[in-house]
């Protein structure tokens, strides 16, 4: 059982680490991430964090693609992995999911390799694990593989080049979603402003807790974040005023995204909203939650 980095391994850690051609000196710093193993392996450790919610159209992909930009413009390497057939992520990032050879269904279905299906996105320190029109079909097809809840997670392990990998999931509790959440560490739960949004967060919840006794025990919430929220309608006051009465008050961010026009047009030209209007509130509030998410410690 891999175990963290104390301070007194630091040192011998770091001339490990310099002998590893692939991992850069300033990344060694970055101690949250180190990992030493009973093999005298060292390795880094994304934290891993899937965006789930079953309901459709809550933010899940806005939340995704722009906390990706923003933590990659706190020089942490991120990857965004698009687990959705719908393929928003891929081409809310300017990617032509149409034009790719390989993405996520080929690692996951069949024997491709995973660094190869990975592409650059426009901004550095981003890339995309992307999806493509043959992610339909996966959560039939997927079924009778072996470890088939495991095979995200047997992917993603074998990445150790980024601070953080950020899921993207679709509308469903199905088997890709059950994938993204095994593979995980942390979940992020974007729970839109409106009467209903707190309906479904129970079966979530349901969800998480036997992922968790059953599949992958070190899954734990990382939060929970409010999203199109608009002051004006007394509506979305009360969602807040409800989701503090359920959940812990340090589960839920003080970071809370408006509804900001804004963030839904810039998908249309394959920006983020870091390059589309970075002075936005929407811009403003993703900034902010990338801050308060980075400045959280990562789960042990
Ligand atoms: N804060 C916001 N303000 C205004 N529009 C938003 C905001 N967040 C998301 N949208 C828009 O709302 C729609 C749904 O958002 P998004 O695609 O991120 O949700 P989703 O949960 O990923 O949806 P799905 O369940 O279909 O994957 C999109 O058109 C998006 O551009
Ligand atoms: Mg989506």
């Amino acid at each position: 059982m891999p175990f963290h980095h104390s301070g007194e391994i630091k040192d011998s850690s770091k001339s490990l680490l310099k002998q590893q051609a692939t991992v850069n000196e300033a990344r060694c710093e970055k101690e949250e991430n180190l990992v030493y193993s009973t093999g005298q392996k060292i390795f880094f450790m994304p934290r891993i964090i899937a965006v789930v919610n079953q309901k459709g159209g809550v933010g899940k992909t806005t939340t995704s693609i722009n906390l990706g930009a923003y933590l990659a413009g706190l020089s942490q390497r991120v990857l965004l992995v698009d687990l959705d057939p719908q393929a928003n992520a891929t081409s809310g990032l300017g990617i032509d999911h149409k034009q790719l050879a390989k993405g996520i269904y080929e690692v996951l279905a069949t024997d491709a390799d995973v660094t190869e299906a990975i592409v650059p996105s426009s901004i550095p320190g981003l890339d995309v694990l992307p999806a493509t029109l043959s992610l339909a079909g996966a959560n039939i097809e997927l079924v009778p593989l072996d470890r088939r809840e495991f095979l995200l997670e047997d992917q993603l392990q074998k990445l150790a080049d980024y601070d953080y990998i950020i899921i993207d999931s679709p509308p469903s509790l199905g088997l890709l979603t059950v994938n993204g959440l095994v593979a995980a560490r942390e979940v992020l739960i974007p729970v839109q402003s409106e009467y209903y949004s707190l309906e479904g967060l129970g079966q979530l919840m349901e969800t998480i807790e036997l992922v968790k006794s059953n599949l992958q025990p070190d899954l734990k919430i990382l939060g929970i974040v409010l999203t199109m929220y608009d002051p004006r309608f007394r509506l979305s006051s009360a969602v807040l005023e409800e989701l503090y009465k359920y959940f812990p008050q340090e589960q839920i961010f003080k970071s809370v995204i408006p509804r900001n026009v804004r963030l839904a047009e810039a998908p249309s030209y394959g920006q983020t909203i870091v390059h589309y209007d970075p002075k936005s509130p929407g811009a403003k509030a993703y900034k902010k939650l990338a801050h308060e998410i980075h400045g959280t410690k990562k789960p042990s």
